[in-house]
């Protein structure tokens, strides 16, 4: 079954309601990782090519838990897309009210509204609260393009499709035909590479994958702390360590052994750093993994996990020949993907 894509819709004179994810890390009200709001661009960009009356964007920013809570406005988003997008008149709303109609969304053709969390009907996924901004927004149609928010039920992933046809954006498209091209029958041999320190997180992606043909390397804390190798699961067997004996990266010899897996692959998943990365001194092992991955030109590669996809974002700055098929903008989505989960905000999508 495909999935119909804003290029299956007529865009011209329409006001259209975008689901974005752009639920970025902050510090001290600044965005230190703008990769999601970068990649929400070409379906923005398309959407005006092709003659959009104004896109309306939604989305949340951490886990207000509905109420209000300005250190988690959207507001910096707004400037950072004003940046990004010098052209467009960009406007930045609170969320209409119970029982408002808003109808002043006028001056701008790009409307960002508030936190969606700010309101508890965003997570009890309530039909009265999304109808709502959609009447206020005057929605002809819905676009869902936050892949990384697609495995929760709210009213902006779900309830919304009670009351506009639901079309995927750009981004979304690229995440799941990457996601689907890496699962589904991908080419052999298969690598997957798992770090990082939530064992409870990654176990049973490792366990799926175990069960089929394939190679699985683990690094991280979670092979520090002794996760149990077998046929097809290597485990890192030796780590640098700091002056107090603490394993922080994943030594010579395992590395040796992991770059020949990686040499060897034609489709590869990496998800969780091999060591404690954000210390130059422990980053050995991560850079080697993603310089290794990045420069390989036969063989699909999926990166995933915050904290990986963070690294590698990085590393592409200073390293322009650095190329992979999808530096996936998920976390949570990508994991439930991956292990084959329903997801709720793609079941609601139009088919063709
Ligand atoms: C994420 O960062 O994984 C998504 O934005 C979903 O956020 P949530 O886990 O708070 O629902």
């Amino acid at each position: 079954m495909k999935y119909q894509t804003v290029r299956d819709v007529d865009i011209k004179g329409k006001n259209v309601l975008v689901r974005v994810d752009y639920n970025v890390p902050m510090k001290d009200g600044k965005i230190t990782d703008d990769l999601r709001i970068r990649a929400s661009l070409p379906t923005l960009e398309y959407l005006l090519e092709a003659g959009a009356k104004k896109i309306i964007l939604i989305s949340h920013l951490g886990r207000p838990d509905g109420k209000v809570d300005m250190s988690l406005s959207l507001s910096p988003v707004a400037d950072a897309l004003r940046k990004m997008l010098p052209e467009q008149k960009i406007g930045f709303y609170p969320l209409p009210k119970k029982d408002e109609l808003v109808t002043n969304y006028s001056d701008a053709n790009i409307i960002l509204l508030e936190n969606l969390r700010f309101d508890p009907g965003e997570e009890d996924n309530s039909e009265e609260f999304i109808r709502n901004i959609i009447n206020s927004a005057g929605a002809d149609f819905y676009v869902q393009d936050g892949f990384a928010v697609v495995h929760r039920a709210h009213a902006s992933t779900d309830a919304v499709a009670k009351f506009l046809p639901v079309y995927m954006g750009l981004l979304l498209e690229k995440e799941i035909t990457n996601l689907e091209k890496v699962t589904k029958d991908p080419e052999e041999p298969v690598l997957l590479i798992i770090g990082g320190a939530k064992v409870e997180d990654k176990k049973p992606l490792i366990e799926k994958f175990a069960k089929k043909a394939g190679q699985i390397a683990v690094g991280g804390k979670i092979a520090v702390d002794g996760y149990e190798g077998g046929n097809n699961i290597y485990v890192a067997e030796d780590f640098d360590e700091d002056g107090s004996g603490a394993k922080l990266d994943v030594g010579p010899v395992s590395m040796t052994k992991i770059a020949g897996f990686i040499t060897d692959a034609k489709t590869i998943i990496w998800n969780g750093l091999m060591g404690k990365a954000e210390d130059p001194a422990y980053a050995t092992a991560s850079t080697i993994t993603a310089e290794m991955i990045g420069e390989k030109s036969d063989a699909t590669s999926v990166i995933c996990g915050g904290d990986t996809t963070g690294f590698v974002e990085n590393l592409m700055k200073d390293h322009k020949n650095l190329k992979y098929s999808l530096v996936s903008t998920g976390g949570g989505a990508a994991l439930e993907f991956l292990l084959g989960k329903d997801l709720p905000g793609l079941k609601v999508i139009k088919h063709q």
